[in-house]
């Protein structure tokens, strides 16, 4: 959460947490009471405090967990984290041990704050930002360090240093005053950030970049905005001499009014009021776990699954107004502009810069993934009359987005290419119940009719059960698939069971599998108007979702180079992308609604496929701990594993190691000036005596040997084995694209949340 910058907020006056009551709580509550918690902030150590005297509900989180384990069956790499390669930094894990370790042990944790930490800390540990657990109790208050952490290079090429954000300009100009930070908290700066970070990139590097702040955008570092509570002070030492003592903070949006202990605070904000859940359908007083079961009842109203934008982090990211020179485009939304560089050397190159996919603000998607479209082509349109022959494709802070938009600006970008896109998800038997009762429905005329008078909308497009919907959906090779069978393989790799990998399909002609209402990818023929090896990604490894989506066209199909800043000091490669490299992402509550949905109409419908008390079904449908707890938008699993065409080994993305092309950091300039960094990276792609020591050349970048799978069929030696009665692996080639004519108005609206990464 983005706050007052820096020492702004150090000098507003922190409300001391004084109370004659001994309950920390309470003092809170008086704190808040006499300033607005929101603005002014109290101490670190007294929200802290507060936390930590909330009791451990015990039998709640033993059923919670309980829960989790069944609804965290969609998440796609569950079983993949046991064993996931040698690529992967930070080992094994099985997610189902460690909630059944935390239910084992529940007794032993000092307070409810820390049993939902720990819980919360399974999601940091996979290190993928689609894996979100959010309890009511960790989101009620922000801890913050007053300011900011950057972290530059005298020349771009040496090992970097941190400084505090402020110094960095008079660094710039050369002032003699300012120093590097040699220590916080008593230990080596960088190694104090790499025992304190919380977030869930990649690998370190990623865990790094994430702490700075960022020169030319307002986005502060989880340095300053902390993830968690971590102490109550910063100890600064300058290599001058100087040392500082500066007070961390908490703030917090919610009314304390009425908590006088940690009892009350777990009263008023755990037991429904932060998710949303009302507590007389969730708080069963039957204790019994196995035994609440929401069978199918007779017509009841069939649920509007939301639409609507589930990033809470991460996108939202618009460019700057200020600090950012003239753009020759720039879309109303403020997430894609181009610029044209100057300078000698720099005169046919361009710069296209795509800060999110995301809409930033909550309304006009329609008119958002339009003008987003309209921006790129306009940019071109400029740079084919300039004659940019160079193109740098800035993605730094990139967080990801819409699909639909990433897959457009490929195509705009390389029109004579056809994206990939590989998805698929976790066969789990609660995920193959519901695609045979879908697929069920679909074929038979009479259940079709009843469940689109239920649903109020058709099986044939349905938006609800869209990722079951396989005939909306292509083979890996591009053909259509014949059956929910051959969609739904399952296939056995590591230990798991996944779908066969699909994709979608672009044409404008259907509604349900990626395209948006109202949005058309580009059409129409034209060469690419630059050449790959002429155009260069720019990332700060914070690219992921969508923007590793997009990372993965350009360089496995079209074959463009990446140049990469920051990172941890050392002289060694960086990967390109350190944010989630999975597909679709949905707030987890959607699964049981998913599940709860068709047992409700199951009866109605006449769906012969599962039995009106099935277990796996009514234990997705009937998880009231979640709903109470964590049962809003922020807590979220990723449906969908994203796989590299031509990878027969059918790996996640996520657990293959990427190096760029070449790593640089920042030197003082470049962190504030964007042209200054688009220049520093434009000389870097050129000329690798410009790249950190040690970092270019690696075996999985394209300059060091790895080879694109580029835009050839794929074949089925390209492919997994598909099961043996299955019929994957067609030899017939990828359709061509954007031929068909064009049909009116669209008929159904996709799901928006289903199309975003
Ligand atoms: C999270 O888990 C890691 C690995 O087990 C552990 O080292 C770390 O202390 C945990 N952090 C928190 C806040 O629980
Ligand atoms: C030492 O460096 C810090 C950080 O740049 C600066 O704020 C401080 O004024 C310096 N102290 C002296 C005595 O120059
Ligand atoms: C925490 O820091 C604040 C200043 O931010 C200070 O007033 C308070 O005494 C500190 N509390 C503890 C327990 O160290
Ligand atoms: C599904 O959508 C297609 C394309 O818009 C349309 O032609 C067809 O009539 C729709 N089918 C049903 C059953 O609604
Ligand atoms: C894609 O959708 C169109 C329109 O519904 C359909 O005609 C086509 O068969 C589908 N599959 C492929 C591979 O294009
Ligand atoms: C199922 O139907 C019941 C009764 O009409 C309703 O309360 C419940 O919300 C429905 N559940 C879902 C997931 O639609
Ligand atoms: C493939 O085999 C499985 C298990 O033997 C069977 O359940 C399924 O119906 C078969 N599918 C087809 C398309 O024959
Ligand atoms: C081609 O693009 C235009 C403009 O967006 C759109 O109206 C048309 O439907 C598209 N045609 C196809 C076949 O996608």
């Amino acid at each position: 959460m983005m706050r007052n910058s820096a020492f702004l907020v150090a000098s507003a006056a922190v409300v001391a947490a004084q109370s004659s009551s001994s309950q920390p709580c309470a003092a809170v509550a008086s704190s808040l009471s006499r300033s607005s918690g929101a603005t002014s902030g109290i101490s670190a150590q007294a929200a802290f405090d507060c936390l930590n005297s909330v009791p451990v509900d015990t039998s709640g989180n033993s059923q919670l967990i309980d829960e989790l384990k069944r609804v965290w069956q969609f998440q796609s790499e569950l079983v993949w984290y046991k064993n996931p390669g040698s690529d992967w930094e930070y080992g094994s894990l099985d997610i189902i041990e460690e909630l059944d370790r935390i239910k084992s042990s529940l007794g032993s944790f000092q307070s409810e704050y820390a049993v939902q930490l720990a819980i919360q800390n399974i999601t940091i540990r996979t290190g993928n930002f689609h894996f979100n657990y959010q309890p009511d109790i960790l989101q009620i208050f922000d801890f913050v360090r007053p300011f900011n952490v950057a972290s530059v290079s005298s020349d771009g090429k040496a090992l970097p240093k941190l400084y505090v954000h402020e110094d960095i300009a008079p660094l710039a100009t050369g002032s003699r005053r300012v120093s590097a930070i040699e220590q916080i908290n008593g230990q080596d700066p960088y190694e104090f950030l790499k025992s304190t970070w919380f977030s869930q990139y990649i690998d370190s590097d990623g865990r790094m970049n994430n702490m700075f702040s960022k020169g030319d955008t307002e986005h502060q570092g989880a340095f300053a905005s902390q993830d968690k509570y971590d102490g109550n002070n910063t100890d600064i030492k300058w290599a001058n001499g100087t040392t500082a003592t500066i007070g961390n903070l908490a703030f917090s949006d919610f009314s304390f009014s009425g908590i006088t202990d940690g009892q009350s605070f777990f009263q008023k904000f755990c037991t429904g009021s932060i998710s949303g859940a009302s507590v007389s359908i969730a708080d069963t007083k039957d204790k019994d776990a196995g035994v609440d079961v929401v069978s199918p009842r007779g017509p009841g109203p069939v649920l509007t699954i939301p639409r609507g934008d589930y990033h809470t982090r991460n996108k939202r990211q618009i460019i700057p107004s200020s600090g950012y020179p003239d753009s020759v485009v720039e879309d109303a939304s403020g997430t894609v502009a181009g610029y044209f560089l100057n300078g000698q050397g720099y005169q046919d190159v361009a710069v296209l810069k795509i800060i999110s996919f995301s809409n930033p603000s909550s309304s006009g998607e329609t008119l958002f993934n339009n003008g987003f479209q309209a921006t790129i082509k306009d940019f071109l349109r400029q740079c084919e009359s300039q004659k940019k022959s160079k193109l740098i494709i800035d993605l730094r802070e990139n967080g990801g987005g819409n699909t639909n938009l990433l897959l457009d600006a490929f195509m705009q970008l390389f029109p004579e290419l056809d994206p990939f896109s590989g998805q698929r998800y976790r066969a789990s038997d609660p995920w193959l119940k519901i695609g045979a009762a879908v697929d069920e429905i679909r074929n038979n005329a009479d259940m079709s009719r009843k469940y689109r008078t239920s649903a109020g909308e058709s099986m044939e497009n349905t938006s609800i059960y869209r990722f079951w919907a396989w005939w909306h959906f292509r083979k890996a090779d591009g053909t259509n698939f014949a059956s929910w069978d051959e969609f739904n393989g399952p296939i056995e790799l590591n230990d798991d069971k996944l779908t066969m990998t699909m994709r979608y399909n672009y044409s404008s002609s259907d509604r349900v599998s990626i395209l948006p209402a109202g949005f058309n990818f580009v059409n129409g023929t034209r060469p690419s108007l630059f050449e790959a090896k002429n155009v260069v990604m720019f990332t700060d490894a914070l690219c992921g979702s969508s923007c590793a989506s997009f990372h993965e066209e350009l360089k496995n199909i079209a074959g463009v180079k990446a140049v990469t800043v920051g990172g941890l000091p050392r002289n060694q490669p960086i990967q390109t992308v350190t944010g989630s490299k999975g597909g679709e992402v949905l707030p987890m509550f959607l699964f049981s609604e998913y599940a709860g949905n068709l047992l409700n109409i199951s009866s109605r419908v006449g769906v012969t496929t599962f039995k009106s008390d099935d277990t796996d079904l009514t234990s997705i449908a009937n998880v009231p701990r979640i709903a109470v707890r964590a049962g809003d938008a922020a807590s979220r699993v990723q449906s969908q594993d994203q796989i590299r065409k031509g990878d027969k080994s059918a790996t996640p993305l996520q657990f293959i190691y990427e190096a760029s092309d070449c790593k640089i950091f920042y030197t003082p300039d470049t962190y504030f000036d964007p042209d200054a960094a688009w220049k520093q990276a434009w000389d870097a792609f050129s000329d690798d005596s410009k790249c950190v020591s040690g970092s270019t050349k690696h075996k999985s970048s394209i300059s060091g040997g790895y080879t694109p799978f580029g835009a050839k069929a794929l074949s089925a030696e390209d492919q997994p084995e598909a099961p043996a009665n299955g019929s994957g692996g067609s030899k017939s080639a990828a359709p061509k694209m954007g031929q068909k004519s064009v049909v009116g108005a669209l008929v159904i609206p996709v799901m928006a949340a289903a199309a975003i990464m």
